[in-house]
């Protein structure tokens, strides 16, 4: 088995031009001209394109990447990869509608979330998408608005295995969950339900996110394969597809290193070798953050720089409004520093100091980067955090304090 590449958390993605970061090839100064705003998120969809290709390079070929629109729904750049990925997963209305207009054919659309709402139902049942039903009760409204609409619904089950993901990562299988249906409980409804009131398609295994061990990853999917299996026997009705979930994560903090994608290629190609029923139809991997979080920047302007005793502190027009998980509440336990820069002073090492970058917000939790040496950070200067590509915008409680919100820019 081949060695994880040790490559630390990331700030290399981007060209960088006489000390200037670029994206898509323009400087902050040019980004903020056009939007005539001075914070912004701003995404490079080469970036995005080159982890798409890293996927391909190492995932056997016969596995479908879908793209979880909930990572980053900003409609140009959804639409840009439409064209790069072979589905969409959705978690909302919202997201069906962004998919569908995509054009991305319905037939690559899922639509999976814990708790639809009856219209939701009724939602995706018209458009056409595969509902990854999550609750017996959900099934049922499936089934009785198909009747009343007079469309066959298009069901897939959500299954919570009964396996945990291994090592860290935020789990979402095994053990009481609100995900999908206890596969203990589905192994019974398989064999008896009615498949003339539905159009089946499979299963969704999902187990969890943001994991960066990769034999973590192809534990899962070795447990993945196996129960797919056991529920394949068990459906009297041909299945057409089992989506083996995702959590491929992203290096957002130091000491990280970036997933070994090839030994997690070269075991689903085993899988694929020993589970004939699984080589025959349509593997799904659905993937969010690991396709987008690099290839977006936050920017935002130093605005004040003050000293507390004797400690500084760089005031910034950006904040925990625009942007949640940087200041470490969305889903870390202990804060950690997403990697920071001065997007002005790129190649320069010159003046660094120790300093701790806030927002406009009255918390101490409106943390941008704490007590990071950054390059003589001056008032006028770009503050950068880096891995802002997943989980920016709308992750965030942008009305909080009542501040403008965020722009954003794809290129
Ligand atoms: C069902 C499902 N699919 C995909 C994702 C995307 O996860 P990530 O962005 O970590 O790939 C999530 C995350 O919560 C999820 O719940």
């Amino acid at each position: 088995m081949s060695k994880p590449t040790p490559v630390h958390a990331t700030m290399n993605q981007f060209e960088v031009r006489d000390n200037q970061i670029l994206i898509g090839g323009k400087d902050l100064d040019t980004l903020c001209a056009m939007l005539d705003k001075s914070v912004f998120y701003a995404y490079d969809k080469n970036v995005v394109k080159a982890q798409i290709d890293l996927f391909h390079q190492a995932i056997p070929k016969h596995i479908k990447l879908h793209y979880a629109i909930k990572a980053n729904p900003y409609p140009p750049l959804v639409n840009a990869m439409k064209d790069w990925v072979e589905g969409f997963d959705v978690a909302s209305q919202k997201e069906m509608l962004l998919a569908v207009q995509s054009g991305m054919p319905v037939k690559d659309i899922s639509f999976a979330g814990p708790s639809k709402q009856e219209s939701e139902i009724k939602a995706a049942i018209c458009a056409g998408v595969t509902l990854h039903v999550e609750s017996e009760l959900e099934l049922s409204r499936a089934i009785e608005f198909g009747d009343e609409l007079g469309i066959l619904p298009i069901i897939a089950f959500r299954v919570n295995p009964a396996f945990e993901l291994k090592a860290s990562g935020m789990k979402m299988g095994g053990g009481p969950k609100q995900f999908g249906i206890d596969e203990e409980r589905l192994m019974e409804i398989l064999p008896v339900l009615d498949y003339e009131k539905i159009q089946f398609r499979g299963f969704h295994i999902y187990w969890g996110s943001q994991n960066l061990k990769q034999e973590a990853i192809m534990d899962a999917h070795n447990k993945t394969f196996a129960l797919a299996q056991r529920l394949i026997d068990l459906t009297p009705t041909s299945v057409e597809t089992v989506n083996i979930g995702g959590g491929f994560g992203i290096p957002y903090f130091a000491g990280e290193t970036r997933l070994d994608l090839k030994p997690i290629g070269e075991n689903l190609h085993t899988l694929l070798g020993q589970y004939p029923a699984l080589a025959n139809i349509e593997v799904i991997i659905e993937l969010g953050r690991f396709l987008v979080a690099e290839a977006g920047i936050y920017a935002s302007k130093i605005t004040d720089k003050k000293v507390s005793r004797g400690h500084t502190y760089l005031m910034t027009n950006g904040g925990l409004h625009h942007h949640l998980s940087n200041s470490g509440n969305f889903g870390q336990v202990i804060r950690k520093n997403y990697p920071v820069a001065i997007g002005n002073k790129m190649n320069s090492e010159a003046n660094k100091e120790s300093v701790t970058a806030v927002g406009p917000l009255c918390t101490p939790l409106d943390t941008l980067a704490d007590k990071m040496m950054l390059t003589d950070p001056q008032i006028g200067d770009w503050l950068v955090i880096f891995q802002s590509g997943a989980y920016g915008p709308t992750a965030s409680p942008q009305d909080f304090l009542g501040h403008p919100h965020v722009v954003e820019i794809v290129l």
